[in-house]
């Protein structure tokens, strides 16, 4: 799991100090996919090498290193026509070093140059192949036998006298790799060229010109037309191009492209030109994600599985690896990006992970924003509208997820349960792998993922479309590989989280969910007056969340005292278990201490043996109908000497009276909403007691160590 970004320009002209400025500040954003070590490669000082710069460390570290290496105000040639990649890494194959660190190189020269992302799960073969043919391995890692593929492809065809472009080259190589990749190729054989190329991991292409590009979108040129070579890669669309993406309110569809299609197309034998026919000055930035991107331009195009980009001479051809087969699109749209800058940024917050706490109380009203008919009490999720009756009718549902996302399902499990009257299953993708699981067809299977992008969640995805279920995507990320492979879906729309420890996720996914199992029974009139009050209780949440937000002093206060503890139990039950899992899973995750989310029942079979009046608990002790029970596994801790602080609604007579008694209980007291809501609350005040336990040890709150944003190895 890694960021790749690249940069090519083309009649635009730039410094070397240009070119690696943006690639150090397109690495910067992609941080948060891992941080363990980073590269770049650019134009070396003499014709055809390549010069590569890493470091163990985050990118500020690398900047460092790149100014102490290179004196730009001595020598800081110019290019017209420059191909620069870059990558930071979280390792997987070999511990975080210079050597381990991308890019990776063919050999001393630098010859063929790769960044990658993913993991190559054959490449023990691979190495042991390129050993015996001489090759010399420079790091542990799994990327280096990509690059001495390009070379040993590359020198094998010119012994025979072939001289193949880039993308045939490339096409060699990938035929031999198994695993995963995300990956950027640069050679000093094939100047001011780069491929891009994925396989399970993300890839987009940024394009940016100052002439008006009016593209819609790229043609794929597939291995079994007979004149790719020749044939038409970009074309300027007619307005009104009937086959533009249908924009729904949930998720991006491609209208399907008819045969007759052609002549509504205007076709030109170079991807990028000018009214005029002139090749016009342009730019492409490749990355593993948007945010890098945004900041030079909107204008994007997801690369598929399998797609080979190939850009040279300001022309962006994509050809497929694989033949094509029914159903394959035939282009690949360019698409204008909604995010802006500013939504990525940290604004006035000391962290990321700080102000996408405190962004809780817009991202939830965002999530239900055009899909909430508050005064009517009804819900429309305009990406399902057309699938619902088919989900109404399934033998039960499958949620599937990690982590986080694996906790929003547990949260609202009952909900759905009560609701829709359907059996509920929820699955940690992992697992759920691993047991290869019974699916059957008339399941439905919903996969919840922030990121889109989680190798364990996609790789359920995939198993359960084998065995013809119908998928759900509950996904944060737009143009994700989950939002983009399930039937239906519906986005979380919370906007971009950067920090690594998930928190208004969490929330818009909970929301969403309540949202689909409102969806679900709105035929159902037993449950109508529960329905009405989920969507008016709703309807409070933002506000309430941002009172909650208000007791941050408190917090601050609570874990000023918490220092130095070793280890916290926190205590749930019912529509409250999941909030201590998920409590106890953000403080382990930045704070690094020892915490776990106990179900409160279960206290007596075990855990008790851990109490004492020194352990710090704390207990979740809103009301519902378990309350009585809570109360009693409360009460059996303060037996054991034990000073629980104990999340209670707001004044609440029971609490305020056992604290008058005991005044070692701390309450900390939140509004009231339904039963199988008010997790989305209770789940605020831990959210923010982790964050200051971390940032009162001095940890790098929004870089976890050993952790990366987006899990994208199984
Ligand atoms: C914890 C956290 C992780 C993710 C998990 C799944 O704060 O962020 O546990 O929830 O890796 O990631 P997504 O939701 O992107 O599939």
């Amino acid at each position: 799991m890694c960021g790749i970004f690249g940069y090519c320009n083309y009649m635009v002209e730039k410094s070397r100090k240009d070119i690696i400025d943006t690639l150090t500040e397109g690495l910067s954003k992609l941080e948060y996919r891992g941080y363990d070590s980073t590269g770049i490669c650019v134009d070396g000082d003499a014709d055809g090498t390549s010069l590569i710069i890493k470091n163990p460390g985050k990118v500020s570290q690398l900047k460092e290193k790149i100014n102490s290496t290179l004196n730009f105000e001595q020598y800081n040639p110019e290019y017209i026509n420059h191909v620069g990649i870059a990558h930071t890494r979280w390792a997987t194959h070999g511990e975080p070093s210079v050597a381990n660190a991308h890019p990776q190189r063919s050999d001393l020269n630098g010859e063929f140059v790769v960044v990658h992302n993913g993991i190559i799960t054959n490449y023990r073969e691979l190495k042991t192949l390129l050993l015996n043919k001489g090759f010399k391995f420079e790091s542990d890692t799994d990327t280096e036998c990509i690059a001495k593929l390009f070379k040993l492809f590359y020198d094998t065809n010119l012994e025979n006298g072939i001289e193949l472009d880039f993308n045939a080259l490339t096409k060699e190589v990938l035929s031999e790799l198994d695993g995963a990749y995300g990956l950027l190729c640069r050679s000093s054989h094939y100047p001011g060229e780069v491929i891009c190329t994925r396989k399970g991991s993300p890839l987009l292409i940024g394009v940016k010109s100052e002439k008006n590009l009016k593209v819609d979108f790229v043609d794929v040129e597939f291995v079994d037309d007979e004149s790719a070579d020749d044939q038409v890669t970009l074309n300027e669309t007619k307005i009104n191009n009937p086959h533009k993406p249908v924009v729904d309110e949930e998720k991006v569809y491609f209208a399907p492209i008819s045969n007759n299609s052609t002549n509504l197309r205007y076709s030109q034998s170079r991807a990028f030109l000018s009214e005029d026919g002139i090749p016009i000055p342009i730019e492409f930035f490749i990355s593993s994600d948007a945010s890098s991107v945004i900041k030079h331009t909107k204008k994007v195009l997801f690369l598929e599985d399998n797609d080979v980009a190939h850009i040279y001479d300001g022309e962006l051809h994509i050809h497929r690896f694989k033949p094509r087969q029914d159903g394959d699109k035939i282009t690949r749209p360019i698409q204008t990006l909604e995010l802006e800058l500013a939504q990525i940024m940290k604004g006035d917050y000391n962290h990321f992970m700080q102000k996408e706490i405190f962004e809780q109380p817009e991202s939830t009203l965002n999530t239900m924003r055009g899909r909430l008919d508050f005064q009517n009490k009804s819900v429309k999720l305009g990406g399902l509208t057309n699938w619902l009756p088919t989900i109404k009718r399934a033998r039960r549902l499958l949620m599937i997820a990690c982590g986080t996302s694996y906790h929003s399902c547990l949260a609202v499990r009952q909900m759905f349960e009560e609701l829709s009257e359907i059996p509920v299953s929820i699955e940690l993708a992992s697992d759920f792998l691993d047991r290869k699981a019974p699916v059957f067809r008339d399941d439905v299977c919903i996969f919840v993922s922030q990121s889109g992008e989680t190798a364990d969640s996609m790789q359920a995805l995939k198993f359960c479309l084998e065995r013809g279920a119908l998928t759900i995507g509950i996904v944060n990320t737009v143009g994700s590989s989950i939002s983009r492979s399930t039937h239906c879906g519906v986005h979380i729309n919370a906007g971009p989280e950067i920090g690594v420890a998930s928190t208004k996720a969490y929330t818009s996914q909970y929301i969403a969910l309540a949202m689909l199992a409102l969806s679900l029974s709105d035929d159902k009139l037993s449950s109508l007056k529960k329905r009405q009050d989920i969507i008016s209780n709703l309807q409070r949440i933002p506000g309430q969340i941002k009172e909650i937000l208000q007791l941050e002093p408190q917090i601050k206060a609570i874990c000023k005292r918490l220092q130095g503890e070793q280890s916290l139990l926190l205590l749930g039950r019912g529509y409250q278990y999941a909030c201590a899992l998920e409590g106890a899973l953000k403080i382990k995750e930045i704070s690094y201490m020892h915490s776990e989310g106990i179900l409160a029942g279960e206290l007596k079979h075990g855990v008790l043996a851990l109490v004492d009046e020194n352990l710090p608990i704390i207990a979740l002790g809103t009301r519902d109908s378990l309350f009585p029970k809570v109360v009693s596994s409360i009460e059996q801790v303060i037996a054991r000497k034990g000073k629980p602080i104990v999340i209670c609604n707001k004044d609440d007579e029971y609490w305020l009276s056992k604290k008058k008694v005991n005044s070692e209980i701390e309450l900390i007291e939140v509004p009231g909403t339904s039963d199988c809501l008010q997790g989305l609350l209770n789940i605020i005040p831990l959210q923010l007691m982790s964050y200051w336990l971390a940032v009162n040890q001095g940890f790098d709150v929004d870089f976890p160590r050993n952790l990366a944003k987006s899990v994208t190895v199984e």
